[in-house]
């Protein structure tokens, strides 16, 4: 029994075959491309409106000036304050609350700038090492602090200073076992503590 030859289609007609497997390639890359295409987009309108960092306005009662803001709700105090303020007194060393060289005041408490978000802070008042000076007189506490050399690459002084004028704020004349309490957090990697002792120890005397 001989084979049945495929028919051969006329040269520059489209069979019905060939026109539906056509159809169906242009149209499965259309739905593939377009889908591409929805995914591109759905990406980018995830990207831009989702995830665009959003900031907000808040005021900061700093050094007894009103101050405004316009930062991110994740923006801690320690960025506030450096960052959008310039107060650059106030230095950030581990930035996980391990070390107290960010300390500045919140209400006249020593508070952890880098723990602090600048949200948190509302209406009550910051106090950085820059408002420590009073009519262009610096605390006794600075004199001390430049009178027994205590401070080296500096990174400590401030957060160790506004821990020390809170100290005799409250207590005049501590003793040194009270002053090494105080500071107990306040870490200093170039080992100025003995002269930080001896500078307070000079200032509660003059103050
Ligand atoms: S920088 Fe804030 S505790 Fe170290
Ligand atoms: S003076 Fe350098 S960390 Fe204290």
């Amino acid at each position: 029994m001989k084979n049945k030859k495929p028919k051969k289609e006329k040269s520059g007609s489209i069979s019905r075959r060939g026109f539906l497997k056509g159809a169906g390639i242009a149209a499965a890359g259309t739905v593939i491309i377009g889908s591409g295409v929805a995914v591109l987009e759905s990406r980018k309108s995830v990207q831009n409106k989702d995830f665009e960092p959003k900031t907000i306005n808040i005021s900061m009662k700093v050094n007894g000036s009103i101050r405004q803001l316009n930062i991110e709700p994740r923006t801690t105090l320690a960025d506030a304050l450096r960052n959008e303020l310039h107060l650059t007194g106030t230095k950030v060393g581990c930035n996980r609350g391990a070390c107290s060289a960010c300390t500045v005041w919140i209400n006249g408490i020593p508070t952890l700038s880098c723990m602090t978000l600048a949200i948190e802070v509302g209406d009550r008042e910051v106090t950085t090492i820059e408002g420590l000076a009073k009519n262009d007189r610096l605390h006794p506490l600075q004199e001390a602090f430049m009178d027994h050399d205590a401070t080296q690459c500096g990174f400590c002084t401030p957060g160790m200073i506004m821990t020390a004028a809170h100290l005799l704020e409250h207590n005049p004349s501590p003793t040194e076992k009270e002053i090494k309490v105080a500071l107990s957090g306040n870490f200093c990697r170039c080992g100025t503590h003995p002269k930080v002792i001896a500078a307070t120890l000079d200032a509660a005397k003059k103050m």
